[in-house]
């Protein structure tokens, strides 16, 4: 039999943009040990447990996911490490690697990657998303309103040892970091992380004043050009999605830049958002999303029933999102919070 026939071409996921759906980000969790202030409220309602897609069914969305091309999966939450049995999921996607998914990775505040790393790296995962603001103690506790640091930097360590490669997610904050940037960039690829720098997004009630707290990346990045030479990365497979990034000459370590406000980045997007309660959003910045959790739940086929909830999906993307941040401090941005769509 000829070659294409035994692997006849995928039905993959194409919206009606022409933008090709590889990139899945699945959330196991709205809750974090964690409230970073930009991301959640002080007292947060979370989710009853029922609400929430069992691992199992967690894990046959993802393979349906991968079925139609899916090829890098990313687990978040809220932190998907407090999710109780989460490891079960990572081995069970894990034995995906190779048979249609090419990456499986997380993003995490790093709290309990110290006790995870190496079943992580052991599941498949090579690389770690690490989400950190600040190397200052006191600093860390303003910002997570309850986190130490110490665990993260364990954490962060551990990672290292066990050989996943590390990226740190910084959220730029006008009043918490903007002046450590620089010396945290200087220590991120001095231990070998690359970094990097997020602008906040108006996603969720937190009750803080967001605009307070934003900054412009380039304004960021003006900075830094001051001090160092940032050599732009071409565009490439690897430096695709939102981030754009930068070599630092003087560090040799690489440096992203998330400008979801000052920088429109939607027309190469390629990826969709699962939450833990099987909703899938076609888009951060938008509300319109598509229920999976009565397909999975199907007692006849919940394979084709997940097909055709997919199919509905993709014809459903949106060709950019809505949220801005206006000069005179108006926002406009969705009322979920980041931990509710996975980060
Ligand atoms: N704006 C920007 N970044 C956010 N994150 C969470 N909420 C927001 C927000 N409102 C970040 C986290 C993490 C990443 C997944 O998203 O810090 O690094
Ligand atoms: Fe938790 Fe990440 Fe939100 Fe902070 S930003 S509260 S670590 S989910």
């Amino acid at each position: 039999m000829a070659d294409d026939l035994k692997h006849p071409k995928m039905n993959s996921l194409i919206d009606p943009f022409g933008r090709e759906i590889t990139y899945l980000r699945l959330s196991v969790t709205d809750r974090c040990d964690l409230r970073c202030t930009y991301c959640m409220a002080e007292n947060m309602t979370f989710l009853p447990k029922k609400d929430l897609l069992s691992l199992e069914e967690t894990e046959m969305v993802a393979i349906a996911f991968i079925d139609r091309g899916v090829s890098k999966i990313r687990i978040t939450g809220g932190e998907p490490l407090v999710r109780r049995d989460i490891m079960t999921l990572f081995r069970a996607l894990g034995d995906r690697l190779g048979y249609g998914l090419k990456e499986l990775t997380l993003t995490t505040n790093g709290t309990l990657l110290a006790q995870y790393a190496e079943e992580l790296y052991a599941a498949g995962v090579r690389r770690v998303n690490v989400s950190l603001d600040t190397l200052d103690e006191d600093r860390f506790l303003k910002i997570t309103r309850r986190g130490k640091l110490t665990p993260v930097l364990k954490g962060l360590e551990a990672a290292q040892r066990a050989g996943l490669k590390v990226k740190l997610n910084t959220v730029a904050l006008k009043h918490d970091n903007l002046a450590e940037i620089p010396s945290m960039v200087q220590w991120a690829h001095g231990e070998g992380f690359d970094m990097t720098l997020i602008e906040v997004m108006p996603l969720g009630e937190t009750g803080e004043d967001r605009f307070d707290q934003y900054v412009p990346l380039p304004d960021v990045r003006g900075q830094l050009e001051e001090r160092w030479t940032l050599k732009d990365l071409p565009y490439s497979p690897t430096n695709a999605g939102p981030s754009r990034y930068v070599r630092i000459a003087e560090t040799g370590g690489k440096l992203g830049f998330i400008t979801p406000l000052t920088n429109n980045f939607c027309a190469g997007c390629n990826r969709v958002r699962v939450t833990c309660t099987g909703r899938i959003y076609m888009c951060l910045g938008q509300d319109d999303c598509i229920d999976l959790r009565a397909a999975v739940r199907d007692t006849d086929n919940p394979q084709a029933a997940l097909d055709t909830a997919l199919d509905r999906a993709i014809r459903k993307k949106p060709e950019k999102h809505d949220f801005e941040i206006s000069a005179n401090g108006q926002t406009s941005g969705v009322s979920r919070h980041m931990s509710t769509t996975g980060g």
